[in-house]
């Protein structure tokens, strides 16, 4: 199982001063000597932490495997032609989220995303799509014929974190997802809240094969460095405790 390390609270604190660092490409590289399989940003709408400079400068320096979650609109589909990153995921986005909220309702949304999905993989980019663990969504990325599927692990951790839901039910949930995506012929990774405490029984499912992770291993950098979190999060995902 891979990891991809989301470093958009890099982004977070350079723009909390407008300034010039700290640098998401410095980032990326000590994520990457780290051992992190791929690097992930998210290129929103309002610009609140990455900016296109900042894509655009990745793409020429990650030397694994850059993703970069975006909605699906014609701004973002222009730039990821230009710009072409080795992934795009489509993930939903509204204004005023603190993060991403749930994943995206591909059946509402079946037009646009279908058009979106075209245009990217006729630019040979990879395409992954962020849902929730919905058997409905599932087979309707299959019938839409999105390569990828990122399930969506936010109410999973929550439920373990905060103590809303069912841990266990949300996690068969996932596991169940997984099944039926990896069984369609879909490629499935996972995110969203994911933590050092919470990640043994997510690293343990074996359909899963990449996992997208940013505020709890930024958290965790801003006390021990980046390397020193990096490789921690990638000895649980390896070595999971059951
Ligand atoms: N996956 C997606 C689609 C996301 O939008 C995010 C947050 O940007 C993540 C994974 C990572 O979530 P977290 O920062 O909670 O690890």
């Amino acid at each position: 199982m891979r990891l991809a390390v989301n470093i958009d609270h890099i982004a977070t604190i350079r723009e909390a001063r407008k300034t010039d660092e700290p640098d998401p490409v410095a980032a990326a590289v000590l994520c990457e000597l780290a051992g992190a399989q791929g690097i992930t940003v998210h290129l929103r709408g309002d610009r609140r932490h990455i900016q296109d400079r900042d894509v655009e400068v990745l793409r020429r320096t990650v030397s694994t495997h850059l993703n970069v979650e975006m909605a699906a609109t014609s701004e973002m589909v222009r730039i990821a032609q230009t710009v072409k990153p080795h992934q795009v995921t489509l993930v939903p986005e509204r204004k005023d989220e603190v993060t991403t909220e749930g994943g995206l309702d591909v059946v509402l949304h079946s037009g646009n995303i279908e058009k979106t999905l075209r245009q990217l993989l006729d630019a040979r980019i990879e395409v992954s799509i962020f849902v929730d663990p919905d058997l409905e969504q599932i087979r309707h990325c299959h019938k839409l014929h999105s390569p990828r599927i990122e399930i969506n692990t936010g109410k999973y951790s929550d439920a373990v974190t905060r103590g809303t839901g069912n841990p266990a039910a949300e996690l068969d949930k996932i596991a169940t997802a997984a099944r039926a995506a990896k069984k369609l012929g879909l490629t499935v990774l996972a995110g969203h809240g994911l933590t050092y405490r919470n990640i043994d029984a997510i690293a343990a499912i074996p359909e899963i094969e990449e996992l997208n992770i940013g505020h709890s291993i930024i958290a965790r950098a801003s006390l021990v460095g980046l390397e020193a979190a990096v490789r921690e999060m990638i000895a649980l995902i390896r070595n999971p405790r059951r």
